[in-house]
């Protein structure tokens, strides 16, 4: 079976064409501090926690063919990870839908990446205020942009090279729970470094007992004697991992979220990643070893990855862009 080339469909489809009214607005748009603005206008104050310590959660949903894909559950874990932090959304959950819609709309886009987060913003003034959350002023920001694909058409038809790090295991739970998606990410991109230092292309992380968590901004998984697999804790509850769990149902496929070691991935039929911004993608090799030969993307991989697409594009889990929005006032 051949892998539908998604990226090239949205680069040459007419129905994913770009319709930007505001060419300011052509590389994307953003809300910043109450307000509408081109995407390369905006920014965020220095002293905001979000960047100096890596202090906030994020989401990310994804736009294609002027479709929004999960919009009420990306929302509801949003808001799940506020509570787990102790940060307040600014917005209330109709609101932010209006704003993640109104990005889209500004910038014209049919397919896109859509970003959002509430940081814990601007520290008290007052020298013992840091013990309590409520005297930050946590900001909220988005932006939406053309959607990226981790990886592209020819890298998810022939497969991915992945390592399991051997320097690095995923941060524990009861340090920062993965589960409320946040900016802690240097586990996870220094593993994708010593990727590249092996030779692969990217990475899938462990806990301290060799079991797997989930790879750099994806989940994982192996199907194992036939069935698929990904763990079930240590990890994001990703929508894209919920969504192959709902299309391994409709397969026919058997399906189990359980503890998986990294030993399973090496001796596995097959293995893929899932993620907002890369949809299903296939692994042809772990830690050097090829996986199938002749080498490439597995069969069921391919076959979850363009059920995916098709229903997608149908209208699965899809709320529809307002574009109307577009043109309201800042
Ligand atoms: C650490 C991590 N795990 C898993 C995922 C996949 O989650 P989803 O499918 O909801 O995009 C992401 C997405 O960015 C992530 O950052």
């Amino acid at each position: 079976m051949e892998l539908i080339r998604a990226q090239e469909i949205m680069f040459t489809h007419p129905d994913h064409a770009q319709q930007v009214s505001d060419p300011d607005y052509a590389f994307g748009a953003a809300f910043v501090a109450d307000r509408f603005c081109p995407l390369l206008e905006a920014s965020i104050p220095l002293v905001d926690a979000g960047l100096f310590h890596a202090d906030a959660v994020y989401d990310v949903v994804s736009v294609s063919r002027g479709m929004f894909f999960r919009l009420e559950e990306h929302q509801a874990r949003f808001a799940r990870a506020c509570d787990a932090i102790r940060v307040r959304n600014p917005y209330d959950t109709a609101q932010e839908a209006a704003i993640l819609h109104e990005v889209v709309a500004r910038a014209g886009l049919r397919d896109a990446y859509v970003w959002w987060t509430v940081t814990r913003g601007l520290p008290p003034m007052g020298r013992n205020d840091m013990v309590d959350p409520d005297k930050f002023e946590n900001r909220f920001y988005a932006f939406a942009t053309n959607f990226v694909f981790m990886f592209d058409d020819d890298q998810r038809a022939r497969g991915i090279d992945l390592i399991v790090s051997r320097d690095r295991i995923r941060i524990p739970p009861r340090a920062v729970d993965p589960r409320a998606k946040n900016f802690h990410w240097l586990d996870m991109q220094m593993a994708l470094f010593e990727a590249g230092d092996r030779g692969a292309e990217w990475a899938v992380l462990t806990d301290a007992d060799g079991y797997l968590a989930e790879a750099t901004g994806a989940n994982i998984f192996a199907i194992v004697d036939g069935a698929v697999v990904t763990p079930d804790s240590g990890c994001l509850e990703g929508l894209t991992r919920q969504s192959v769990l709902e299309l391994c149902r409709e397969l026919g496929l058997p399906a189990v979220c359980r503890r998986v070691h990294a030993d399973e991935l090496r001796a596995a039929q097959e293995v893929f990643m899932t993620t907002t911004a890369g949809s299903i993608m296939p692994v042809r090799s772990v830690d050097s070893h090829v996986l199938s030969e002749p080498s490439g993307a597995g069969e069921i991989s391919i076959r979850l990855h363009n059920l995916y697409w098709e229903k997608r594009w149908a209208g699965w889990h899809a709320t529809p862009v307002r574009y109307d929005l577009a043109g309201s006032p800042t």
